[in-house]
């Protein structure tokens, strides 16, 4: 869990490494996304939410052209000239440890986006700490980039908005890490209100903020973290997004936003069965992105339930990204009371979400962690999240 001193951790690993005091720390948050899985990628629908655990960085500029960086959750330090970046992404990025590759490629991103030539800004020091558990499909990865974005862009004082800092954050998963995920993340990191989840059009990359009013109408909701952990960079979700822009071709369409659940019997037609349950799942997600953002202003948070359980439902068989554990988190977790639930993230591992009557969290809590030792699963880690406030300069 996020302390409050996440901030301090950053500040004390930065007098540390570099002997000096910062000038000041940032931090961006992870977040959870409430529906619309997969659907970025696709130009489609999401509504993410930014959540009380963050990623801090303590930050000083140095005489010099060069960007160093270090963390709490990795031992190596790294130094790069920042006239170099542009060599290293992405064609050398194996060169750079994996989790330097997150605030280096951001730097590079930044520089590119805002046309300034590495020579015009100061050199950096950076320290991470973060309060984001990794692996645990809350964009950790997010937090670190919009951390980085937001820092960086002040003191190299770049005229980008919020939008550019989310894009650049976005290209650097992409070219410097090598994941080939949307915009999701890194835009609801960047852009998070109190109670509140953002509604984007990844396609116009429109924002809406959604009141979620979860406080009023006492319910919370509980992040189950499979401890089951994932990457990106490989496998599957490169798989799956394959999968969605042959699916797009076959229909002769730019994305699979420009279907509609009325061409779907079309789809299965033209394509086979895999293929046509990958592209099933994108086009009934966005419908329930959207059905879910109208139920929230006419209804309020407790009718939703029944599109949560309906989009694990297409995730576990249609796009086949959930694993036992998440399947055993969202049933359970139906079975002691949720109003709904779901695996939130990227799948193939991660979080579960369920949303449920405050007074029966605890109750939850015990269930799952019971049908975890009974499956002789892992034992789960579970907490509530809070909807919070995006990437920040630290007071
Ligand atoms: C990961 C990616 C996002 C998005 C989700 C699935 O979190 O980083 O861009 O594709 O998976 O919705």
């Amino acid at each position: 869990m996020t302390t409050p001193d996440t901030a301090g951790s950053a500040r004390d690993l930065f007098r540390r490494s570099y002997g000096a005091e910062p000038v000041g720390t940032w931090s961006a948050p992870g977040r959870a996304n409430l529906i619309g899985e997969h659907t970025d990628y696709n130009d489609g629908f999401v509504l993410p939410f930014a959540i009380q655990h963050r990623t801090h960085v303590a930050l000083a500029p140095r005489g010099d052209g060069i960007i160093r960086v270090v963390s709490t959750f990795d031992d190596s330090a790294v130094e790069v000239p920042l006239s170099d970046l542009d060599a290293l992404f992405p064609t050398r990025r194996d060169e750079v440890v994996e989790w330097a590759r997150y605030p280096l490629g951001v730097a590079w991103a930044l520089l590119a986006a805002s046309g300034t030539p590495a020579d015009e800004v100061a050199g950096v020091d950076l320290a991470f700490a973060s309060g984001v558990p990794v692996g645990a499909g809350l964009s950790s990865s997010a937090a670190i980039e919009g951390a980085t974005a937001v820092a960086l862009a002040e003191n190299w004082g770049l005229e980008l908005d919020r939008v550019a800092l989310a894009q650049a954050g976005r290209r650097a998963e992409n070219e410097a890490v090598g994941a080939p995920t949307g915009i999701m993340d890194q835009m609801a990191s960047m852009l998070g209100r109190a109670d509140a989840a953002i509604f984007l059009d990844c396609r116009s990359l429109d924002t809406r903020v959604v009141d979620l009013g979860f406080e009023a109408a006492g319910l919370d909701l509980v992040v189950i973290d499979t401890r089951v952990s994932h990457s990106h960079s490989t496998g599957g979700y490169g798989d799956r997004r394959a999968a969605c822009e042959r699916g797009a071709a076959i229909m002769g369409v730019p994305a699979l936003r420009d279907l509609s659940v009325a061409d779907l019997a079309r789809a299965a037609e033209l394509m086979d069965d895999v293929t046509f349950r990958r592209v099933r799942h994108v086009v009934t997600e966005d419908q329930r992105v959207l059905a879910t953002v109208r139920l929230l202003s006419e209804e309020g948070p407790a009718a939703i339930g029944d599109l949560l359980v309906a989009s694990h439902a297409s995730m576990r068989d249609d796009f086949e990204i959930s694993v036992p554990e998440l399947d055993t988190a969202v049933d359970t977790a139906l079975a002691a009371g949720a109003i709904g639930a779901r695996m939130t993230g990227g799948g193939f591992g991660g979080a579960a979400i369920a949303l449920i009557a405050r007074d029966r969290v605890e109750r939850l809590t015990d269930a799952v962690t019971a049908a975890f030792a009974a499956s002789g699963f892992a034992r789960p880690s579970i907490f509530t999240v809070t909807p919070s406030a995006g990437a920040a300069r630290d007071a």
